[in-house]
């Protein structure tokens, strides 16, 4: 048999990289609709916000907006060439002869932005401020604003603000303070006189102090989240019976989970993750019977799982990783199906029962000998952290999304590829055996 001739040899090298290449994106789609898949929805999904955000203005659109609000507009930079009704960052009213604004959102602000006493005096019919990203400096807000606000967002705004400033916003319903620090010597200084607050998310923003002993509200959503809070959780918690979220994760919070957490009826979220409870799990907080969300970990939670939790029918979410929970891991393969997130790892001396649950799971922890302890260390098992994170992700996202995206793309590619390979191959073939045969 004759050497291939350089001819093929420079095809062959030509060939092999296009393939390789071009391989990737043809099983997807054709490269058309490739390009322009990626810019598209990002205009679309702000472009209907505008038109859904004034819906109450749209009965009287001849009365224009109320010349005072109109300059204090102006002076926030928030152009007014338009009818300032229709901007996406306000809401109207319909009043007449003059529309006020209810509802007023700064976002991004130029560094020349500053709140003037003055505007937020012609601005105190409104309802709703936020705040996103706009480090203006704060100023004290009028009595007629603060007496008609219900709703105040600030989101990397306003550089610092203190738990007093706060505190004289009386009539919030909703208060959001993220990712800026809140200087108070405990959130109490802030609930104090806010007796209508339902929600209340200080999260990200370096609070220290207690939790509050007294709570005169009737909160159903409360986020300190992030923060600096010590000591323990206060009966005044479990006693907020319309609680529905509650999340005071990553703060350094101690002691045990009071069992009354269970008297939290109305419960669907719960974060204590992160903090350094200790003791261990309440059995109680399996009759909380709309939880959905329960995450626990990162704690020094010891003693056994308790088995009631697997009769919680709404349970989605469960994370009890990282803690020092020991025994035979109490739930059946029904439930484990049951939930989107289970994560268990990083709790040495927890196992399963390999003769009912299969390691087809992969919980995260190793099976039990007969005495119900772990049998030999899992895979990976020696580096808690990648072991948390090796079955705590796959278990995080949805499962199949994950498979696909790792095994999917990469099968096809390697399937084309062979297909394209074993075609040039067959064609090199051919032309070797038209010269031979010659
Ligand atoms: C509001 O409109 C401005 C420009 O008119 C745009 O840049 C911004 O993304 C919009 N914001 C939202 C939340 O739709
Ligand atoms: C503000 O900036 C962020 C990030 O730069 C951007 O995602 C967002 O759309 C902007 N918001 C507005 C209303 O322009
Ligand atoms: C809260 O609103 C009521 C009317 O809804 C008003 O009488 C009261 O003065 C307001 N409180 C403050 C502190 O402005
Ligand atoms: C909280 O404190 C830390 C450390 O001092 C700092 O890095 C962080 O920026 C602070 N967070 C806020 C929101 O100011
Ligand atoms: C809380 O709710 C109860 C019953 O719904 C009501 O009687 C009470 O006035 C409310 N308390 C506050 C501070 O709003
Ligand atoms: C609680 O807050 C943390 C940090 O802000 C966040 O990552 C987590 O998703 C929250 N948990 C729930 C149940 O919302
Ligand atoms: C669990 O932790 C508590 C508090 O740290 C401790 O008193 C108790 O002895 C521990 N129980 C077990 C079984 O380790
Ligand atoms: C509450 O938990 C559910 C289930 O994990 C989750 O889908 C939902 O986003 C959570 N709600 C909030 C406000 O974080
Ligand atoms: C799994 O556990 C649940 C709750 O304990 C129970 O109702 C169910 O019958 C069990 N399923 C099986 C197949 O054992
Ligand atoms: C595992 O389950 C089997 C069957 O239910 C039971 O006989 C056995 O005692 C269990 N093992 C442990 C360690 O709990």
């Amino acid at each position: 048999m004759r050497p291939p001739s350089p001819s093929l040899l420079i095809f062959l090298l030509l060939f092999f990289p296009t393939i390789s290449n071009s391989a990737t994106p043809s099983p997807a789609s054709s490269p058309s609709p490739h390009s322009p898949s990626h810019s598209s929805p990002s205009p679309s999904s702000p472009s209907p916000s505008p038109s859904s955000s004034p819906p109450s203005s749209s009965s009287s659109s001849s009365s224009s907006l109320d010349p005072k609000q109109l300059k204090a507009l102006q002076s926030l930079n928030i152009p007014t060439s338009k009818d300032p009704c229709s901007h996406n960052a306000t809401l109207c009213d319909s009043s007449k002869p003059f529309r006020h604004i209810v509802s007023l959102r700064l976002s991004n602000c130029s560094t020349f932005v500053a709140l003037s006493y003055t505007a937020l005096k012609s601005l105190s019919t409104l309802q709703s401020l936020q705040l996103l990203n706009c480090p203006v400096t704060p100023i004290r807000f009028p009595p007629e604003l603060i007496s008609s606000l219900r709703s105040f967002t600030c989101v990397r705004s306003l550089r610092k603000v203190s738990g007093v400033w706060l505190s004289r916003l009386e009539n919030l319903t909703d208060l959001t303070v993220s990712d800026v620090p809140v200087k108070a010597s405990g959130p109490f200084v802030i609930l104090g006189r806010m007796n209508k607050l339902k929600s209340i998310t200080i999260s990200r923003a370096n609070l220290t102090g207690n939790l509050p002993k007294y709570i005169h509200t009737n909160l159903t959503h409360v986020d300190l989240s992030g923060n600096h809070m010590k000591g323990t959780i206060p009966t005044s918690i479990t006693m907020l019976d319309g609680l529905e979220f509650l999340n005071l994760s990553s703060n350094e919070l101690h002691g045990e989970i009071p069992p009354s957490i269970g008297n939290l009826i109305s419960l669907k979220n719960l974060s204590l993750a992160s903090n350094s409870f200790s003791g261990s799990i309440p059995g109680s907080i399996s009759a909380i019977p709309g939880l959905t969300h329960l995450d626990l970990s990162s704690n020094q939670l010891n003693g056994t799982i308790p088995k009631f939790i697997s009769q919680m029918k709404n349970l989605k979410h469960l994370n009890l990783a990282n803690n020092n929970l020991r025994g035979v891991m109490p739930f059946n393969s029904t439930f484990i199906k049951g939930l989107t997130v289970l994560k268990l790892s990083g709790n040495s001396n927890l196992c399963y029962n390999h003769t009912v649950l299969s390691s087809k799971l992969k919980l995260g922890i190793a099976p039990c000998d007969k005495y119900g302890m772990p049998m030999s260390p899992p895979p990976s098992k020696d580096s808690s952290v990648d072991d948390s994170s090796d079955y705590g992700d796959s278990d995080e996202d949805d499962n199949s999304h994950k498979k696909e995206h790792h095994h999917g793309p990469n099968k096809v590619v390697l399937g084309i590829a062979i297909a394209l390979s074993s075609i040039v191959f067959l064609i090199i073939f051919l032309i070797l055996c038209s010269k031979c045969c010659r």
